[in-house]
């Protein structure tokens, strides 16, 4: 009897997930859109969950494919998935219709309470907490925190001359200790020493180990809202506690004493003492508290670390294979510190040209985000293809294929900074080049970002050489990840200068 009923079970589902295919393929259909064929119910994630590949490799396979359409149907079992290829669909979602796309593709849960940062929450509430976190981002506030960053660059790397072993091997690890410390500071505060053991470092490791249940979460989280709330899915439970006690206490402190530090902390304390955060047009009211905060908080902290160690991890591995760049850069770095005799200030490092454009190719040829996503909060149309798109559909921009698309960026797979110099850039960069996202809802540290990893780099760089310490006999690839594109097989050296 048991038996029976199992069968029956088991060939319901799968009727059930052949009839989901059946209709997503209609329903693309009927939009004049090609569907992608495997996993038509399922989609990417499945076979995300199946293999040993990133999304961002799936999300290029599918890119390569259809890269010739305007967008690519996926398949779905709940809302309908879209991948848009065309840039002016991009930019026309992201800048142009914001109003229809505002949201991101994963469902908060509000119960989840580190959860409730910019990066999920959404509509009204978004608006208004990006408006209230926008102050500590400006360059005048970036200025001013410039000096934190630095001694945290600094002081790293005594410590690496310290620690020999740091110098060969691991060294994503090491640069996370830095992103760490550099962030640390930021947001809780300097102090004489930066810190580079500390039980916050731990927190963003972990936070930033994928596990099969943390995956889980994140896709249930993208699929479907109804079913994360019926489950009461968190995404950062375990971090609850430790961090939101944290900051209770930097804000506690701060409140007493009177020193500006113009960081994290120094913002918390003024929304706090302003009362309640107000948008003037749709007349929301969110009280800043300390638990609102420290989502917030609790988000920069962990992009300051993982993707941030990434983009500085990738850029030295891509930087030491290529001598000649290196030697170039370390002649850029040397005049730097020798013009500003030791000491390099928030100008001095936004004016290395020849810096900007190796990051900014090293972030084209592996971005530390392989794709971002956008949720159609009304119904709306996409322009190249004329296509309707319902509220409720989610949409993938898959902008590591965009940066790797032969039409954009000729020979993408050759690592050439000329291409962002003045005399060369092509306008189709704006378009095409996203590592931060774009848009209304781009990545908001994407400055802070910047300039934690350009202190990072010119620091090392002072004092040593780098070489890229490939796993003989395997190629350079990608880790399994959702989101993020990690490199497997390759390594980091660094010898004395
Ligand atoms: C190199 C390091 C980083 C990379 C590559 C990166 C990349 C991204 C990307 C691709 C997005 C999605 C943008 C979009 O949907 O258009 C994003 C969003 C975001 N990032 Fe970053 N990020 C980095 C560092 C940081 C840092 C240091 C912070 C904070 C201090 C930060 C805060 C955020 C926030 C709050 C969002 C959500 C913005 C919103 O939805 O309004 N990120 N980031
Ligand atoms: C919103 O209204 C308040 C009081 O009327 C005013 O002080 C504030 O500047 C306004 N904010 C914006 C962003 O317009
Ligand atoms: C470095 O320069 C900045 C900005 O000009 C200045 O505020 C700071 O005191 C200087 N630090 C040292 C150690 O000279
Ligand atoms: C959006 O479009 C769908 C079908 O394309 C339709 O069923 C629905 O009523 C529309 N919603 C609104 C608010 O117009
Ligand atoms: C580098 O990329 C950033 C966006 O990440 C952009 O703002 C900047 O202008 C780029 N620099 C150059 C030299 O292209």
């Amino acid at each position: 009897m048991i038996t029976l009923i199992l069968i029956v079970a088991v060939a319901a589902l799968l009727a059930a997930i052949y009839l989901r295919g059946v209709y997503n393929e209609a329903y693309w259909k009927k939009r004049g859109v090609k569907f992608y064929q495997k996993s038509r119910a399922l989609g990417i994630f499945f076979e995300f969950f199946k293999g040993d590949r990133s999304v961002l490799e799936h999300i290029e396979d599918i890119y390569c494919e259809f890269r010739n359409e305007p967008a690519v149907g996926v398949g779905s079992l709940f809302s309908p998935n879209l991948i848009v290829t065309d840039p002016t669909n991009v930019q026309h979602l992201t800048t142009v219709d914001f109003n229809s796309f505002m949201d991101r593709s994963i469902a908060p849960n509000s119960r989840d309470t580190l959860s409730n940062s910019l990066i999920f929450i959404t509509g009204a509430k978004w608006k208004l907490i990006r408006q209230s976190m926008t102050p500590l981002f400006t360059s005048s506030k970036l200025k001013s925190m410039y000096y934190i960053m630095d001694k945290s660059a600094k002081d790293f790397v005594p410590y690496i001359k310290t620690n020999p072993k740091l110098k060969k091997g691991n060294a994503f690890n090491t640069l996370c200790t830095f992103c760490s410390a550099a962030m640390g500071a930021a947001v809780f505060g300097v102090t004489t020493e930066s810190v580079f053991d500390s039980p916050f470092l731990k927190m963003a490791q972990k936070a930033g180990v994928t596990t099969f249940w943390q995956n889980l979460k994140f896709v249930i989280s993208i699929s479907s809202s109804f079913i994360t709330r019926l489950f009461n899915v968190k995404l950062a439970a375990e971090h609850e506690a430790f961090f939101i006690g944290a900051i209770k206490q930097i804000i506690m402190e701060r409140k007493k004493s009177n020193v500006k530090r113009h960081d994290f902390g120094d913002l918390c304390v003024a929304l706090q003492e302003k009362g309640v955060l107000r948008d003037n047009e749709t007349g929301l009211e969110i009280k800043p508290t300390d638990e609102i905060l420290s989502a917030q908080a609790f988000f920069f902290f962990n992009a300051g670390v993982e993707p941030t160690a990434t983009t500085i991890f990738n850029f030295f591995v891509l930087v030491g294979q290529h001598p000649e760049v290196q030697e170039r850069l370390h002649r850029e770095v040397d005049e730097a510190f020798k013009k500003s005799q030791g000491n390099l200030t928030f100008d001095i490092i936004s004016d290395m040209e020849y810096l900007e454009m190796v990051l900014n190719e090293s972030m084209r040829i592996y971005p530390a985000i392989g794709f971002f996503g956008r949720m159609c909060v009304k119904n709306t149309t996409l322009p190249v293809g004329n296509i309707k798109i319902d509220k409720g559909t989610t949409i993938f921009l898959p902008l590591f294929a965009l940066q790797h698309d032969e039409r954009y960026y000729p020979e993408p797979e050759v690592f050439k900074p000329e291409r962002f110099s003045k005399e060369n850039k092509d306008p189709i960069i704006d378009k095409t080049f996203m590592p931060f996202g774009k848009g209304n809802r781009m990545c908001i540290g994407q400055r802070f970002a910047t300039v934690q990893a350009k202190a990072g780099i010119v620091h090392l760089m002072r004092h040593f050489k780098v070489n890229t310490v490939q796993i003989s006999g395997k190629k350079i690839g990608f880790q399994k990840h959702l989101f993020a594109a990690r490199l497997k097989n390759v390594d980091l050296e660094f010898i004395d200068r």
